[in-house]
């Protein structure tokens, strides 16, 4: 027999939460609770029906103690989704993309995924690792829908996109694989699919639909509800075939955003109290190469767009990611040195330092002509901060190879890095490779970069002690704020107590440096 559950929101003190909870949970067992996240202090209540009078009965007599109000009785037809997000920003975009369609269906995110009637898992494929995450997940959710029949379980992003239906096949407790290009028909493949399905094209000429973002409908904090910062999608696919990558497969096609949609959407970004904007794409270098992004200039690059959005009133901060070497133009360089609000942070992924490995990974460019791109980025904007993604163990690396990636390190002296064992990935050329490096080689190699890379870590972070830099507030607290520099270091400010929002921008003074992170004291207040 199926339970007609109906939900109510309550606005309650945030710390009274666990407590309610235990009192719901002791009422008969029966009413469940989860915090709702695009509403600060604010819980969903979902009872069955019968139960309703004796449920209100309990709150208006807890009220004072939970300093409560009930502000909203949802639909009975609405339900609950929630989102599991890995990988890159550009999933954590989709996934805000895919939530506010669904908010637009009278769906309500819930931060419990016990809650949910529709789970999502926004997947990654890059690494055989983000995958077997995904996998083992799902697994798990077998048993849950056993438990819970009317569950719908839906596997979206690169893992859905490149093994499409197999996944429904192996997995029948599946209900929805949606690729990378599917997003935005979500909603609508939900109401009106009666059998499991996957829908996972990738066209060559797909168009990125216009889509201003709703900034009320998703925000995972309770406590911290102002949005300051966002990603800005520009352009989606990638068309480079690096030997080892799976992006082309499950990404498609390198397609531009037109420039009209992105400005727009910057403008609805600062509109609604955005001052840090991230142009986001696989390749941001090569925005506009392969289609027109705008009516007026065939030749729209991205420096020009980059500099029609910091024009944009409002915009405190602009960063963006990431860029491939190959197609660094000097315009873009010059940006450092002339667009005032451009973070002075580069993250620039060189993958190997050894000119064979490079040429084997068909990145296009050497070692030198990126050494060269590092010199010009320091003579454009000195103090600018240089971080990279390396791999470690590509097949045919040889010990000489390894050298000369340390070596790049030691040259050019990174802020900081990502680095990963190199990993098969289906359907890229590397994995045809027969010249494989044995696993223990590539973790000894890991670990030989890594503690390089920390201690070069904190002799940078070290050289900012006495400086005073302008930090991002991101966090605030009674006694302390945390914040960013422009330099993408993370600034902690304990002991400070100063009224201030996320997203001001506040001078301070480096008084201690670890490997990951800065402390600072607030100056002239
Ligand atoms: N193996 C290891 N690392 C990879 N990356 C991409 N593909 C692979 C792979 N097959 C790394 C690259 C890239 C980052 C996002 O992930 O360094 O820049
Ligand atoms: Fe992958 Fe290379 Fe494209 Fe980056 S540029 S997404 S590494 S194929």
């Amino acid at each position: 027999m199926s339970i007609v559950l109906e939900s109510l929101y309550l606005r309650i003190n945030p710390a009274r939460y666990h407590y309610l909870k235990f009192i719901l949970e002791a009422y008969d067992g029966l009413c469940l609770l989860s915090t709702v996240p695009e509403i600060a202090g604010c819980v969903c209540i979902r009872y069955p029906k019968e139960q309703a009078k004796k449920l209100y009965n309990l709150l208006s007599s807890l009220a004072a103690s939970l300093n409560s109000n009930c502000i909203q009785k949802t639909p009975m037809s609405s339900k609950l989704f929630f989102i599991k997000t890995f990988g890159c920003q550009m999933n954590e975009r989709d996934s805000e993309i895919m939530a506010q369609l669904l908010y637009e269906k009278e769906y309500i995110e819930t931060s419990e995924s016990d809650d949910a009637d529709l789970i999502i898992l926004n997947t990654c494929s890059i690494r055989a690792k983000a995958e077997q995450k995904v996998m083992s997940l799902l697994g798990v959710l077998r048993k849950h829908k056993k438990r819970k029949p009317g569950l719908k379980i839906c596997v979206a992003g690169c893992v859905a996109q490149q093994e499409g239906k197999r996944i429904i096949e192996r997995m029948p407790h599946v209900d929805l694989v949606i690729g990378t290009q599917n997003i935005y028909e979500l909603a609508e493949l939900l109401e009106k699919q009666d059998k499991p399905s996957a829908l996972t094209s990738l066209a060559d000429d797909y168009k990125i639909p216009a889509f201003i973002p709703n900034l009320k409908t998703r925000n995972k904090t309770d406590k911290q509800p102002v949005i300051f910062k966002k990603f800005l999608t520009i352009m989606q696919g990638c068309n480079n075939y690096c030997t080892y990558c799976v992006v082309p497969f499950t990404r498609g096609r390198e397609i531009s955003r037109e420039a009209d949609h992105i400005l727009k959407e910057a403008y609805a970004l600062v509109q609604g109290g955005v001052k840090e904007i991230t142009l986001l794409g696989q390749n941001v270098n090569s925005y506009g190469r392969t289609n027109t992004v705008s009516k007026n200039d065939s030749n729209y690059t991205f420096s020009k767009l980059l500099r029609a959005v910091a024009e944009v009133p409002g915009v405190k901060r602009l960063r963006f990611t990431t860029s491939n070497p190959k197609d660094l133009s000097d315009d873009l360089m010059r940006c450092f040195e002339d667009v005032e609000i451009l973070c002075p942070h580069f993250h620039l992924p060189v993958q190997s330092g050894s000119n064979k490995i490079l040429s084997r990974m068909n990145r296009k460019y050497t070692r030198e002509q990126y050494l060269e791109q590092v010199a010009a980025l320091r003579s454009y904007c000195p103090e600018i901060a240089i971080t990279t993604d390396m791999i470690v163990g590509f097949p045919g690396e040889t010990d000489t190879d390894f050298q000369e990636t340390m070596s790049l390190l030691e040259e050019v002296y990174y802020h900081g890095s990502y680095s990963f064992k190199y990993s098969d990935r289906p359907g890229t050329r590397s994995k045809t490779f027969d010249d494989k490096i044995e696993e223990s080689v590539k973790s000894e190699r890991l670990r030989i970069f890594q503690t390089r890379q920390d201690e070069i870590c904190l002799e940078h972070n070290q050289s900012y002690i006495g400086k005073t830099l302008p930090i991002m507030i991101e966090k605030t607290g009674k006694k302390s704020l945390v914040g960013r520099a422009g330099t993408n270091h993370l600034v902690h400010l304990p002991d400070t107590v100063y009224d201030c929002n996320p997203g001001d921008i506040l001078k301070a003074e480096i008084i201690h440096a670890g490997h990951h992170s800065l402390r600072g004291c607030l100056q002239d207040i």
